[in-house]
């Protein structure tokens, strides 16, 4: 492998981080180690104040004006658990598209086998909703696996839950949020968005959501580090109405047993992630001073630059929208027979690109694509690529095609 590496693989993590992220992580390890929200002392107050401040960060960046309705989790995989066993339960019916994560995925099927009906909302070959048959499905005007027609009556009750992946990790589509929220709020159905992929680079507007629930991570376009995610609920949905999974201690109430209702501390029971939260409030700081609108403008254009590259190379099949389209800065390839394994491999080893295979931790996406269960080869651009790097990518990926990609 030469020295060159072009990491374009940021919708697995973003990296590099801003030097700032690592240089406040150390910081907060070394000048305001406390355990925020713990103890009186200066060490756990200035603690403290970075978690206040990563909180407000973290609201501004998904357009909420409260941020005390903003709870930090690990990760987007676990403010999802805490939504979807919070929102809904057994008897209720949840309306999923079927780009979903993994992460949507798998707490869905145990709400199944706790009594709820999940019913998939289909997507097309480039992973874009309908949003009439959404509309009809949540309504209950429609059946599972599309039938009877659209419009006809079958008596089932609207759904209580709609779960949305706002960017899908695999072909990049981005759906339409307004739309899909004035879908769930016409049902009466709380709107759950899966916003890991989209959380930092898209304006989500949650105050203008009142009805939706977004999940988001901090490692991934909000540049912060693994560890740190969260939930933030929007003016229309009472926190109070979703039921924490986890119990303990958070520094408050300190005299009941009985774990505290009110928010933040709801879903934060435990010592939080305070060296992790410093580094997404960096992260977050970075993105404001940048310009979150240019950041996302920049990564598009190259996203469109690669594609566009790509759909010119004899063989290849690049999933996802088309140029122009609304989407986010993923896309997955295939390769004629060429196994996307052995594809990414020759990219990595020869090359120095680093790119993710497979399934991507979402089945039914690939399945909606036509890709399963062979995969496919996803490559993310993020903040700090050129021009170049995405040329000298493609260049790679033509070299492998032309080489052959056995050892
Ligand atoms: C669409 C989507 N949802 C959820 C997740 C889970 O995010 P996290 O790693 O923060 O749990 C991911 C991460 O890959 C994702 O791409």
């Amino acid at each position: 492998m030469g020295a060159r590496v072009v990491y374009l693989d940021n919708a697995a993590t973003s990296w590099p981080k801003p030097p700032c992220v690592a240089e406040a992580m150390a910081a907060f390890l070394r000048d305001s180690g406390g355990n925020p929200g713990r103890s009186g002392h200066r060490l756990s107050v200035a603690a403290g104040r970075v978690v206040a401040e990563a909180r407000e960060a973290a609201a501004r960046a998904l357009g909420l004006s409260d941020p005390l309705r903003l709870a930090f989790t690990a990760n987007a995989t676990a403010a999802l658990n805490v939504g979807i066993a919070g929102l809904a339960g057994p008897g209720d019916r949840i309306v999923v598209d079927a780009m979903a994560h993994n992460a949507c995925a798998r707490p869905l099927s145990e709400a199944a086998r706790r009594g709820a009906e999940i019913d998939w909302a289909p997507v097309d070959g480039a992973g874009r909703l309908d949003l009439d048959l959404l509309e009809d499905l949540v309504a209950g005007r429609r059946g599972p696996g599309g039938g009877p027609g659209r419009g006809a009556r079958v008596g089932r009750k609207a759904a209580r839950l709609v779960v949305l992946t706002h960017g899908s990790n695999v072909s990049g589509a981005l759906q339409d949020l307004a739309a899909v929220a004035t879908i769930a709020e016409l049902a009466g159905a709380v709107l759950l968005v899966d916003a890991a992929q989209t959380a930092g680079l898209e304006d989500i507007g949650l105050d203008s959501l009142p009805g939706a629930v977004v999940a988001f991570t901090g490692h991934k376009a909000m540049l912060g580090p693994g560890g740190t995610g969260g939930l933030a609920f929007g003016t229309g949905v009472d926190p109070e109405a979703c039921a924490p999974l986890l119990r303990g201690g958070t520094g408050s109430a300190s005299e009941s047993e009985e774990h505290p209702a009110f928010m933040p501390d709801r879903f934060e029971a435990g010592t939080l992630n305070g060296p992790g939260l410093a580094g997404l409030l960096s992260g977050l700081s970075w993105i404001e001073a940048s310009g979150r609108a240019e950041l996302r403008a920049a990564e598009l254009r190259l996203t469109e630059r690669l594609a566009a590259g790509l759909r010119e190379l004899p063989g290849v099949q690049v999933l996802g929208p088309r140029p122009g389209e609304r989407r986010c800065p993923v896309l997955s390839i295939r390769a004629g027979l060429i196994d996307p394994a052995s594809l990414a491999l020759a990219l990595d080893e020869r090359h120095g690109v680093l790119c993710r295979v497979g399934l991507h931790c979402a089945p039914r996406a690939h399945r909606s694509l036509g890709t399963f269960p062979g995969g496919a080869v996803r490559l993310s651009p993020g903040p700090f690529l050129s021009d170049d790097d995405i040329d000298y990518a493609l260049g790679a990926v033509e070299a492998c095609l032309k080489e052959g990609t056995s050892p």
